[in-house]
């Protein structure tokens, strides 16, 4: 279905927890924060019935997010429920990678497609000041096991912190050059909120991208200049992966922008960036049937807004990143 814009949103991303193993510095505070209690989690049969309204209304795609995914026990169990879905096309993930080791090929059986690892660089210091309970023997595990299990083609995600990673893309780049893989620098959002790190250590993707050429030499446009989802993707010369720039702040890709997410409290957010929320939770739990969730999600899409609004300052205030989910 196509919203006010002329976009046909038919990508859903469902955050299973606002948990987290780690405590990346743009993400989450350290201390303090406070979790969705259980209960007031969507349980794996109410996802099911949340993905199977969406799909009534065009979704194809369904991203699981979280917090950390992997921490819901069920998580196995909800993607074979979503993969069994008529109409569902692809069960996609974003992790840390930690429990894949364990848990990689249960995945690849319920039928998750492929995996995007979240990892800010692959320097062990770095990785302990920037991703703070994050290791770096942890999350090369978590690639492996992904591969291994045929998840792929795998990406990896790296949010570029002045002062914290600045040096990161280089090095992680220069894996591209054996590694099937694609490896995208994410510009830091701001978020209002508890997070220790906001805007001052933003580095645009210009800038990340000239280094990575200094260094390495130039960057090949992949797609003529066209987004891939919303990465700009280049490959070096000879590389067998690619490198991409998700640069939401220099470069916003609203216009092309596909999605919704659903909190895991189980409100459907419009935008990332904009706190405007529907609760899907409410009509859940209050004896709505499949048809009042699909008249909820025309809601959502005919509503959504055309952008975020960072260039006029206006930051999402309600929640942080680990609750939505990226
Ligand atoms: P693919 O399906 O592989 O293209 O994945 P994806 O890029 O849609 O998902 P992923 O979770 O890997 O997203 C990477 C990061 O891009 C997220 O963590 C966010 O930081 C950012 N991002 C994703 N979607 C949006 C969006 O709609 N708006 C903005 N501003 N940023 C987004
Ligand atoms: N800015 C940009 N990306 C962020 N992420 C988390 N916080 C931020 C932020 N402030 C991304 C990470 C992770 C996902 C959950 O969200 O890349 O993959
Ligand atoms: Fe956890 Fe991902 Fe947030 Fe880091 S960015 S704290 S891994 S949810």
């Amino acid at each position: 279905m196509k919203d006010g814009f002329g976009r046909e949103i038919d990508y859903l991303r469902v955050s299973l927890t606002d948990r987290c193993n780690l405590r990346c510095v743009y993400c989450m505070p350290m201390h303090g924060l406070t979790f969705v209690p259980n209960p007031e989690l969507l349980s794996a049969d109410e996802l099911e019935k949340v993905v199977r309204a969406a799909v009534e209304v065009g979704f194809k795609k369904i991203r699981l997010t979280g917090g950390e995914p992997t921490l819901r026990q069920d998580v196995v169990d909800i993607v074979e429920r979503f993969h069994r879905i008529d109409g569902i096309e692809q069960v996609v993930m974003t992790t840390n990678g930690y429990r894949l080791p364990y848990i990689a090929d249960d995945l690849a059986r319920a039928g998750l497609t492929r995996v995007n690892i979240h990892v800010d660089s692959l320097n062990k210091e770095t990785i302990s000041k920037i991703m703070r309970l994050g290791s770096f023997d942890k999350a090369w595990a978590g690639i492996e096991a992904a591969e291994k299990a045929g998840l792929t083609p795998i990406k990896l995600n790296a949010v570029i912190t002045r002062g914290y990673n600045d040096d990161a893309a280089v090095e992680m780049s220069r894996l591209t050059l054996t590694k099937p893989w694609q490896i995208r620098f994410i510009e830091l959002m701001p978020f209002a909120g508890p997070t220790e790190i906001q805007l001052e250590h933003y580095v645009s993707s210009d800038e990340v991208k000239s280094r990575i050429e200094r260094e390495l030499g130039p960057l090949f446009d992949v797609n003529g200049g066209e987004l891939e989802g919303e990465a700009r993707v280049y490959r070096l010369a000879g590389a067998e992966g690619t490198v991409g720039f998700i640069s939401p702040v220099s470069n916003s890709y609203c216009d092309g922008c596909n999605r919704l997410r659903l909190t895991a409290d189980g409100r459907v957010r419009l935008c990332l960036l904009s706190d405007k929320e529907i609760d899907f939770r409410a009509t859940l739990r209050h004896g709505g049937t499949h048809q009042d969730l699909v008249e909820l999600f025309k809601r959502a899409i005919r509503t959504k807004p055309v952008g975020h609004q960072l260039k006029n300052g206006v930051f999402a205030e309600n929640r942080t990143m680990s609750q939505i989910g990226g």
